[in-house]
């Protein structure tokens, strides 16, 4: 994780540098900092916490200078600190880092012996000093190339020089860099998104690449130091920059426009007439499809596990799921015949990306689903399906949620028509519920707008709380605990129902609250029993089902009714109340609704 800003320029460069980091505030959030050269000498100044704690800083005690790099962390080495802080400077060099350099205690001990003594507990430090013990000896590129390849691990880098005080320093190996071109000033950064209020002339680095900045020139090094071209791309012009608007945070947002994703989504997949899913050229022709195996970390693994059930009824293809950190390191016997999908909000999840750089070394075919079409995963796969969700800023991943189960929903229909093994009429019926899914997301969310705050009450003296569900509504369950516990920081945990009795079911005690998911399904009865199971041992249950007649209700807490639709659809409707509940728990407990502690919203260190 972590947020990179370089800006090369003849202008004062200090506020720009911190309305990008605010805008990479969703990589880390723990610390900021920022440097420039200010009258031929490097200055640094970094603090803890928010990027809105830097800006105070400057405000009383302005950064000058026409050239700087900026920084928002999110911890690996080190506690979230000023000291930990970067940039991390010595006379000589400024460096920021995304990512982790493995080897970081053998060069520490080394430059120990040298002298160099070291402030932090970041393994950050010992590029500045190794970068300022190499000038010492070699000229600038040498000196900068000695250093990257003393580096094991992987980097993004930014860097500036007292001696060379016009120009940033970018290096990639494994973590994502930019560049954009502006008016008289040139930028580096994690991402085209922190770039885009200042260009949309942009190039991404590949691994291996480094670039040098000044004001008004680019120059790429391949990792053999051989001077580059590199393609320019025009970024869109995207009226839909993230603003919070009327809502008090993005989270709220993001929920509440999740029908307008579905739409958007549902829109771009189908044809004029909506009679057809749009899905061609796949790297793979579907017939031949042995295996399709789904890969993802978090609620993008989430939508996995629900897309297993829907491939599994709608194809004779097997499916696997996979947690993208467990994939890279298993001795997986990878085939060409089968299809790889990897799933990412974001596309920049360290672990995901390595799982499918393994399958490209591999040479099989991939394809991925993510909502930043412009991201390192998106830009490896064969084959790329956009969510088309809009940013999402949240950390609480809920609108790409409902995105990422759609397109690999849609996927399953087009992969199961291509193969001919759903009939005409039941792919039409199909693309037809699909139509209607919007309006019913809308109407789930007026629904549970006035009533999950009050069950939200119910949580808050908990000491956790359990989600249950069997079928489609199983990863929905998982879903529903994880948004509560990162959002809340309240124990959850999410099973199948069905499971409770091999052990879980000894956590049931008085007044442990448990959300049962019980759409009328082929599993209705059978959940309705776990449930009565529940009640029995003393636990309060919510019940969210979209058939309440019938149910003897006189001990569930709570009923949910959500509005019927096709049994495969349920999980999205069945997702709102979930994410409306944990957003509520949190906001009672006044936490941090968009950036929950710990954690970041692009996961690019493993
Ligand atoms: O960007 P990605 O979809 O690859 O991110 C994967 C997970 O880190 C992410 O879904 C995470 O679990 C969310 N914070 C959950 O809300």
């Amino acid at each position: 994780m972590c947020g990179i800003i370089g800006i090369a320029s003849n202008k004062l460069v200090a506020s720009n540098i911190i309305q990008s980091l605010k805008k990479l505030e969703y990589r880390g959030y723990d610390s900021a900092g920022i440097a420039t050269i200010v009258n031929g000498e490097i200055n640094e100044k970094k603090c803890a916490g928010r990027v809105e704690n830097l800006e105070k800083m400057l405000f009383k005690n302005p950064s000058n200078g026409s050239l700087g790099i900026g920084h928002v962390r999110w911890a690996t080495h080190g506690i979230p600190s000023k000291v930990n802080a970067h940039p991390h400077s010595s006379d000589e060099v400024s460096v920021v880092h995304n990512g982790i350099i493995e080897n970081s205690n053998e060069l520490k001990k080394d430059l120990e012996k040298k002298g160099y003594k070291f402030k932090s507990q970041t393994d950050t430090e010992v590029i500045t000093n190794l970068l300022t013990d190499f000038l010492k000896d070699f000229d600038l590129v040498d000196a900068i190339n000695k250093t990257l390849k003393t580096l094991n691990g992987s980097f993004a880098l930014g860097i500036i020089f007292k001696k060379f005080n016009n120009i940033v320093v970018g290096a990639r190996r494994g973590s994502p860099l930019a560049v954009g071109y502006g008016p008289e000033e040139n930028y580096l950064g994690s991402d085209s998104y922190a770039l885009k209020s200042m260009t949309n002339k942009i190039t991404y680095l590949d691994d291996g690449d480094v670039c040098v900045l000044t004001n008004n020139k680019i120059d790429f090094y391949n990792s053999k130091n051989k001077k580059i071209n590199k393609e320019i791309l025009i970024l869109s012009d995207d009226k839909n920059i993230a603003e919070k608007g009327e809502y008090k945070d993005f989270m709220s947002k993001e929920i509440n426009e999740q029908n307008v994703t579905a739409k958007t989504c549902i829109k771009e997949y189908l044809d004029q007439l909506r009679k057809n899913i749009n899905i061609y050229n796949f790297p793979i022709n579907p017939k031949d499809i042995q295996k399709i195996v789904l890969i993802g970390c978090g609620t993008a693994y989430h939508s996995c596990i629900t897309a297993k059930y829907w491939f599994e009824e709608l194809t004779n293809i097997p499916i696997e799921i996979d947690i993208a950190s467990e994939f890279r390191y298993r001795k997986i016997k990878l085939n060409k015949k089968n299809l790889y999908v990897f799933v990412s909000q974001s596309g920049e999840t360290a672990d995901t990306f390595a799982a499918l750089d393994l399958c490209k070394k591999n040479k099989v075919k991939t394809c991925s689903i993510v909502n930043v079409v412009e991201s390192s995963i998106a830009r490896s796969s064969d084959f790329v399906l956009p969510i088309h969700a809009g940013p999402e800023i949240g950390v609480a991943s809920t609108k790409a949620f409902i995105g990422q189960m759609l397109v690999l929903y849609i996927l399953a229909i087009k992969i199961s028509e291509v193969r001919k093994e759903i009939s005409q009429s039941d792919y039409e019926k199909k693309i037809n519920d699909l139509k209607k899914l919007p309006d019913l997301i809308k109407k789930t969310l007026n629904y549970c707008q006035d009533n999950t705050p009050i069950i939200a009450k119910d949580f808050l003296k908990a000491k956790g709380a359990m989600f249950l569900g069997r079928g489609l509504s199983f990863p929905i369950a998982l879903e529903g605990a994880l948004k509560l516990k990162e959002l809340s920081y309240l124990h959850a945990e999410g099973y199948p129902a069905g499971e409770m009795k091999h052990g879980p079911l000894a956590l049931i005690e008085e007044g442990l609250p448990v959300v049962i998911l019980a759409p009328k399904d082929r599993y209705f009865e059978k959940t309705i029993s776990n449930m009565q199971e529940v009640i029995a041992r003393g636990g309060k249950v919510i019940l969210i089902t979209n058939e309440s007649n019938n149910i003897i209700s006189e001990n569930i807490r709570f009923t949910l009714e959500i509005p019927k639709i096709d049994d495969y659809l349920t999980p999205f409707l069945m997702t709102v109340p979930l994410q409306l509940l944990a957003y509520n728990v949190a906001s009672l407990k006044n936490c941090d609704i968009d950036k929950p502690r710990n954690l970041a919203k692009s996961v690019t260190v493993e």
